[in-house]
């Protein structure tokens, strides 16, 4: 048997990029060998085995041919008989289908290497269509490498459209989905991703709340760059320069989803359209099965984010209460996340990037005000059970219009 590395480990190390995870392919082997060399099987009918020492993962050379719509629909055909070539050939992109003996021998039948140099994302042969999933990676990898100036190849993205509209990405399930769309929101441009998938139709068959939001217009004055789809973008865009989690990257892309339902004739005006937005978000969160720390935030954003922005005038009374929906006493680190959710969409605007964003640091202030109003002498004077909370509600107000007060001074 022959063992090769392949895929990503290749690809990141012609690139110069750290290396993670390790893939491997077998050529000229049996599953019967293999559990003989004590590699152990991933699932039963799956060609893949794990290293008994490493745990990388050792694949069989495959060929898989479609069996029918959705994850489920593969057969595989793993044999002695395949070769390197027959098993890169149905691999996604040309750069991800080189493989490497173990002297460090490259064999690259599909010019991965030459689209290395061009910058290019292009498939491998029209074995690209046999799993959707791929139109989310390769708009995943355009995001992870558009710092390198790499571009998706017209044929490729020819591709990825057909596949959209063939309805085949709404079988796609939702953990493989997510697994996709997290990973991307996390690389260094996220914003490319939704570009990407905009550019060959996935958006408005993944994502059609966010894909409604490019054509919408917002009032020049608080948004230069007009469109509420643009702004968007640079919202998660200020999001991952920022360094920011992922809940604070899918807060910054679902925000603003109510604005695609005003209708036309209040443009450029969006009244309550973080009230309205919120059962798209809901909606949204539920398709992709998010986790709940990122489902709960994108609400909270979604709601609150003109407070945030507000958040120098907002009465002592409606600060409370903010800080009272985000639970500020026992979740400090989501509120603290909102902040930032609410500060990048400030910032998400044409030539207001660098603006200063006093309403974080009010924020910030506010909470502390509240949190360090005292249990224990309300405790001493006698208060408890649902007395106990009306008295920390009006300390805690009392708390807020001092903070206020100093504030404007
Ligand atoms: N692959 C593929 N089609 C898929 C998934 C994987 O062709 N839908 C192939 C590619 O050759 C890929 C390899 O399997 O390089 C390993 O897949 P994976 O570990 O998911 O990705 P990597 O390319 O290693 O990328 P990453 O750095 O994102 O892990």
């Amino acid at each position: 048997m022959q063992i090769y590395k392949v895929g990503g480990a290749v690809r990141d190390r012609l690139l110069g990029k750290p290396v993670t995870d390790i893939d491997w392919v077998v050529v000229g082997a049996t599953a019967e060998e293999m559990l003989a060399k004590g590699f152990r099987p991933v699932g039963s009918d799956f060609p893949v085995f794990l290293h008994p020492k490493s745990g990388e993962e050792y694949a069989l050379a495959r060929t898989e041919r479609k069996s029918g719509r959705g994850y489920g629909g593969f057969t595989f055909h793993a044999s002695p008989e395949v070769t390197l070539e027959e098993d890169l050939i149905r691999r996604d992109l040309t750069i991800n289908a080189m493989a490497e003996d173990d002297h460090g021998v490259l064999t690259d039948p599909y010019h991965g290497q030459q689209d290395l140099e061009n910058r290019l994302l292009r498939h491998v042969s029209p074995a690209f269509a046999e799993d959707p999933l791929r139109v989310l990676r390769i708009a995943r990898f355009a995001a992870r490498y558009a710092g390198l100036g790499f571009q998706v190849a017209p044929d490729t993205l020819e591709l990825m459209r057909q596949l959209s509209e063939s309805g085949e990405l709404e079988d796609l399930t939702p953990e493989r989905s997510w697994k996709e769309i997290s990973r991307a929101l996390m690389e260094d441009h996220p914003q490319v991703f939704i570009q990407v998938l905009r550019d060959c139709g996935a958006l408005k068959v993944l994502l059609p709340e966010v894909d409604a939001l490019f054509g919408v217009p917002q009032p020049a004055a608080h948004h230069p760059e007009i469109d509420s789809g643009v702004h968007t973008l640079s919202v998660l865009e200020q999001a991952a320069l920022h360094k920011q989690p992922l809940s604070v990257r899918w807060a910054c892309l679902l925000h603003d989803l109510g604005k695609g339902l005003t209708p036309q004739s209040e443009w450029p005006q969006h009244i309550a359209h973080e009230h309205k937005g919120l059962k798209l978000i809901k909606q949204v969160n539920e398709r992709f099965k998010a986790p709940r720390d990122c489902q709960e935030l994108a609400l909270l954003v979604g709601q609150y984010h003109t407070h945030g922005h507000r958040a120098l005038e907002l009465k002592p009374s409606t600060l409370a209460e903010l800080l009272q929906s985000f639970d500020v006493y026992r979740r400090p680190q989501r509120f603290e996340e909102f902040i930032t959710a609410c500060e990048m969409d400030a910032r998400g605007r044409l030539g207001l990037e660098e603006r200063a964003y006093p309403q974080a640091d009010y924020l910030r202030g506010a909470a502390i005000a509240v949190r360090t109003v005292a249990v224990q002498p309300l405790l001493e004077q006698g208060f408890k059970g649902p007395e106990l909370g009306e008295a920390l509600k009006r300390e805690r107000l009392k708390a807020l219009k001092v903070y206020k007060e100093q504030h404007s001074q």
